[in-house]
């Protein structure tokens, strides 16, 4: 495989993760389209992300969450288009697609070229080479039909205002849409940013965009079209990590400023002022 760079080598990260819990018999997540392309992707992966059940499954966690809400939209609005920003060699198509929706790919064009390369889009699937921050991918969005964006792993890498400007380009553009996306908390954001991030052989490029969890209201001031913002929680999970994720989730400082997936609902086009 041609070698990537930092930022689109990170999907090859996310990708190993998933594959790497999907391989478990006690697996949070069922994803085996992501076990088969880690084996057919000539890609070092072991050597460089060396193993960690833990991340694996924390992984797992954050994409069912994702997983859960786009699952959900699909069945309000089976025919719907779910454009998934930043999309790398996500497999989410093979775990939740309903033989209907219509899924949109957009991605840095190398990213793009080898997303296309190893799983070739089917026919309700298109792929963009474009950068997110640039809302003219949004052009390509049919809009006759409702839109779930998503944006899983992607906003850290993004600066503030740039993450700020795609919200509202997104709530402007998509009335009645709705945006799922996650953030890493501030403290995780400045370890990124002081080159301390490194998981065996590979060192995470920089995050600049944090956002502690208790900190999520303030999304939906990018825009007076966000009507709504929510939290979304991640479920079960194994051994010491779904003993201890209840707490997470509710006791500071960490239930303020950890990890965290959220959905914004925009305002359908009539309730604008
Ligand atoms: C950590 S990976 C996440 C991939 C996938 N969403 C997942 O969860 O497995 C980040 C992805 O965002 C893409 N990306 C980063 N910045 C981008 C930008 N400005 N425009 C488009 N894609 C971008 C990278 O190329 C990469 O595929």
């Amino acid at each position: 495989m041609e070698e990537l760079s930092a930022i689109p080598e990170t999907a090859l990260w996310t990708l190993y993760q998933r594959a790497s819990e999907a391989r478990r018999p006690d697996a949070t997540l069922f994803d085996p389209k992501a076990v088969e392309l880690v084996d057919r992707i000539d890609y070092p992966f072991a050597d460089r992300f060396g193993t960690s059940g833990t991340l694996a499954q924390l992984q797992a966690l954050r994409v069912a969450c994702f997983d859960r809400e786009v699952a959900d939209f699909l069945v309000r609005e089976p025919r719907g288009t779910v454009v998934c920003l930043g999309e790398g060699l996500e497999t989410q198509y093979w775990r939740v697609d309903n033989g209907r929706a219509r899924w949109l790919t957009v991605d840095l064009p190398e990213m793009v070229a080898l997303r296309e390369q190893v799983l070739p889009p089917g026919p309700r699937q298109r792929c963009l080479a474009a950068d997110v921050t640039e809302l003219g991918w949004a052009d390509e969005v049919d809009r006759s039909r409702r839109v779930m964006v998503t944006a899983q792993g992607l906003l850290m890498y993004l600066r503030p205002a740039q993450v700020r400007a795609l919200i509202a380009g997104c709530a402007e553009r998509f009335p009645g849409g709705s945006l799922v996306l996650d953030a890493v908390p501030r403290w995780f954001s400045r370890l990124t940013l002081s080159g301390r991030m490194r998981t065996h052989a590979y060192q995470s490029p920089p995050m600049p965009w944090g956002m502690d969890a208790g900190e999520r209201d303030r999304l939906g001031t990018a825009s007076t079209a966000v009507a709504a913002v929510r939290d979304v929680r991640p479920i079960g999970g194994r051994g010491l990590v779904g003993a201890l994720l209840p707490l997470a989730l509710t006791v500071p400082p960490l239930a303020t400023r950890r990890p965290s997936v959220a959905v914004l609902d925009f305002a359908e086009r009539s309730e604008r002022s």
